[in-house]
């Protein structure tokens, strides 16, 4: 697995991003909508999602998994409508288009918190939003303890962030090892599960959770450009095989920018 990225200096001047792309108005308002009752223990990480929204504009998503719900759903719907409107007034075939175009489903082991992220979406957002809500049980990947969802939505992501769940909504144990202690790290396993009907291009970001993503990293069977941010406490995968065939190679180039 090479180590190709530079880290991207995506955070460079994200107070001014944040609200010239109206994200600081939608994420205000969200919070002074009450947010269904429940109280918002965590705030804004608003350096973690100005480079969401990058990342999902600049590389031009269609179809986003989110595991781990929050203000990240409402900044990926936020993106994903843009994009929207961006392919609309583009000269890309509507034939391009995968299935589940411009929607994120999001994934939660929490109803109260799927319900408070999904309280905040605007009516003019909400077609772009498809909740999941999820049991998360310790399990094995090839002997090694991770955990898993349940039960995951049928689509096929171009774009997956990775920032849930919350270790205490882990059930189950595995010979007696279970995520409630409080030195053991979350480990996701359910992209393993995934990997082999990943497309080229796929990108994954993982946001802190380092130790899951080294797991990742050394149990991927694919060929992967990654990058580790410590500063940034990130790491991001990308899915780098050629492609494998038309549509995945016009999709490509669409969302390369390639038509501008
Ligand atoms: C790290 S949080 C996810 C945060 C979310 N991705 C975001 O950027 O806003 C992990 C879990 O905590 C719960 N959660 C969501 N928003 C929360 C908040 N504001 N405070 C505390 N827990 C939250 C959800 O169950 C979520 O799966």
């Amino acid at each position: 697995m090479d180590n190709a990225f530079e880290p991207a200096g995506h955070l460079d001047l994200a107070s001014e991003y944040f609200r010239d792309q109206g994200l600081a108005e939608l994420v205000v308002s969200s919070q002074a909508s009450g947010a269904n009752g429940y109280s918002v223990a965590i705030e804004p990480d608003i350096d973690d999602l100005v480079r969401l929204h990058q990342l999902v504009r600049e590389r031009r998503a269609f179809t986003v998994l989110e595991f781990g719900c929050g203000f990240s759903t409402l900044v990926i719907a936020d993106a994903l409508a843009k994009n929207a409107d961006e392919f609309a007034s583009s000269d890309a075939e509507v034939e391009l288009l995968p299935a589940d175009a411009f929607r994120v489903f999001t994934v939660d082991a929490s109803e109260a918190w799927l319900e408070t992220a999904i309280g905040r979406i605007p009516n003019g957002l909400q077609t772009h939003v498809v909740p999941t809500h999820s049991p998360v049980r310790a399990g094995t990947h090839n002997g090694q303890l991770c955990h898993f969802y349940e039960r995951l939505p049928n689509m096929v992501p171009d774009f997956i962030y990775l920032d849930g769940p919350d270790p205490q909504d882990v059930g189950g144990a595995v010979n007696g090892l279970d995520f409630s202690h409080r030195e053991r790290t979350v480990m996701s396993g359910d992209l393993l599960l995934m990997e082999p009907s990943f497309v080229p291009g796929l990108m994954a970001l993982i946001d802190g959770r380092t130790n899951n993503a080294r797991f990742l990293a050394n149990n991927f069977r694919r060929s992967y450009d990654w990058l580790e941010d410590p500063g940034g406490d990130y790491t991001m995968f990308e899915l780098a095989e050629p492609p494998l065939g038309m549509k995945n190679r016009e999709r490509l180039a669409y969302c390369a920018g390639e038509d501008e």
